[in-house]
């Protein structure tokens, strides 16, 4: 008994301090998995943390604006909990590309393939590229010796607001600025419609975007004009109801005087100069101000442009760069009275004077569009004629072309880069769903109508963006 008794007080402290130590190791390893768990919650936060507050976004979160312009900053319609936002942008930004369905259209398959080639031919054998087309080549000489180098690109991020890259049929984006109302997006857009109309055709680049419509660095007025922000319908429905318009008067019923409407106050000499030759019986011009902010608060009904063709001679003038406005004026099957513009838009390489537009010289204006108004008013035939070509010029200015001037001038820029274009590590792809994902309800629907399916022509257009685009992404070219 005592015997056993001995025995047992070891036995009892070893299967204790078993226990004890059983438990501390228990002890321990519960510490270790909480503190891992808890490292694991802080990393998880900061990453959420990370994700909501520094996701640059084509709708232009996490975005400063542009230092050297400024407009209304943007508020955002999403949740204001950083994991709502943080889940947004998941969502938006990261994943959707990956099981995105029409993702998958931008690849070559065999199959697509096939199917592109067939695409190809049609382009290339069916439609004739119009002359003016080779004012790609003009426009790019400039590098034609001395090619483009990152080093120049690198110089053109400094005024740039997004960088696009091309990569094998995808399309990366890496942004540095916010861009006003929502021209990144509709640029972008206008991108992934040229990658999806000419699937594996379409050659790796690498391109900086301002998008201002003037590349100086200079405070200007912000503008209320660009769609989806003014009640302009997409330009292929826009132009046949000009048409129409401009059908129901003819020549001989128009009124036999020359009209502008417009905002004269954006910094623009030939506008402001303008206000000068408002008497129609000293200069045969009538001006009107137009002001575009009263307008938006009616809600641009008055400026209806299709009601704007009732006059023989339609003047054009600059605005803070170049204007909507041209194609507007060319559409008529008015005779357009241009006023020596400074800025080129991509179609106006196709406007010859006297053939399809009447030139009109800025330093002797009034007595220049006095002189145009009495030549047509003798000419009538003429006038009317060069009004007609004026139209049709814009007739053939639809989304076919738009994208086909768009594929050629990337093509041929692409051939100029000394360097093989990759996508740079803060970049993110971006496709369809994305681009739609950040859309508010407005914008989707635009964006919707303008989708060019493989095969099919776009159903409606959305010119605008792309006149942009090709505007602003090769800022020399305008100094040209
Ligand atoms: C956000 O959007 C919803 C509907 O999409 C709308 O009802 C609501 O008023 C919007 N809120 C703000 C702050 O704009
Ligand atoms: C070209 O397209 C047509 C119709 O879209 C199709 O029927 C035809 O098989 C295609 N041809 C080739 C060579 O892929
Ligand atoms: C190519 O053009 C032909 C003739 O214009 C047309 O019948 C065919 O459908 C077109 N194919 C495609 C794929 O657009
Ligand atoms: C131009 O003249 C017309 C008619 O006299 C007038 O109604 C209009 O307000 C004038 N426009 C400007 C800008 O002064």
């Amino acid at each position: 008994m005592g015997a056993s008794a001995k025995t047992m007080i070891p036995t009892t402290t070893r299967a204790i301090t078993r226990i004890l130590r059983a438990s501390l190791l228990k002890f321990i390893a519960l510490l270790f998995l909480f503190s891992l768990f808890s490292l694991l919650l802080l990393k998880v936060d900061d990453l959420i943390s990370k994700i909501a507050l520094e996701t640059k976004t084509v709708a232009g979160h996490n975005l400063a604006q542009t230092p050297w312009h400024h407009f209304p900053v943007k508020h955002f319609n999403e949740s204001n909990t950083i994991y709502g936002k943080a889940f947004h942008f998941l969502k938006c930004t990261h994943f959707q590309c990956l099981f995105g369905a029409n993702n998958r259209q931008y690849n070559t398959s065999p199959n697509k393939l096939k199917n592109s080639h067939n695409f190809t031919t049609n382009i290339t054998s069916t439609t004739t590229c119009p002359s003016f087309f080779r004012w790609i080549h003009r426009d790019l000489e400039p590098w034609a010796e001395s090619r483009i180098a990152m080093g120049n690109l690198m110089e053109a991020q400094r005024s740039a607001a997004f960088r696009v890259v091309i990569f094998q049929g995808r399309l990366y984006v890496d942004f540095y600025f916010s861009c006003t109302q929502t021209r990144a997006m509709f640029t972008i857009w206008g991108l992934l419609q040229l990658l999806k109309r000419y699937p594996g055709m379409v050659p790796d680049v690498d391109m900086m975007f301002d998008c201002m419509d003037r590349p100086v660095f200079q405070k200007s007025k912000y503008r209320t004009k660009k769609r989806p922000e003014t009640n302009i319908q997409p330009w292929e429905e826009e132009f046949k109801s000009i048409k129409r318009g401009s059908e129901a008067v003819n020549w001989d019923k128009k009124l036999n005087h020359a009209y502008w409407r417009g905002n004269p106050f954006v910094g623009s000499r030939a506008r402001t100069d303008l206000l000068h030759c408002n008497d129609t019986n000293k200069w045969g011009a009538e001006i009107y101000i137009q002001n575009w902010i009263e307008e938006a608060k009616v809600g641009y009904k008055k400026s209806s442009l299709a009601d704007q063709c009732k006059h023989r001679y339609k003047i054009y003038a600059e605005g803070w760069a170049w204007s909507v406005s041209l194609k507007y004026i060319l559409s008529c099957n008015s005779l357009a009275l241009l006023i020596s513009p400074q800025f080129q838009d991509f179609f106006t390489r196709g406007l010859i004077p006297t053939q399809n537009y009447w030139p009109v010289k800025h330093s002797d204006l009034c007595r220049s569009i006095k002189f145009a108004v009495e030549w047509g008013n003798s000419n009538p035939i003429q006038a009317a004629r060069i009004g007609r070509e004026g139209q049709r010029l814009m007739e053939r200015l639809n989304m076919d072309m738009v994208y086909d001037y768009m594929y050629h001038l990337i093509s041929e820029y692409s051939k100029l880069q000394n360097f093989k274009p990759m996508p740079p590590k803060t970049a993110y792809e971006v496709c369809e769903e994305s681009v739609l994902c950040y859309a508010d309800s407005i914008s989707k629907q635009f964006l919707e109508k303008s989708v060019c399916l493989l095969h099919h022509l776009c159903r409606v257009i959305y010119g605008e963006p792309i006149m942009i685009l090709l505007r602003v992404g090769f800022r020399e070219i305008e100094r040209l």
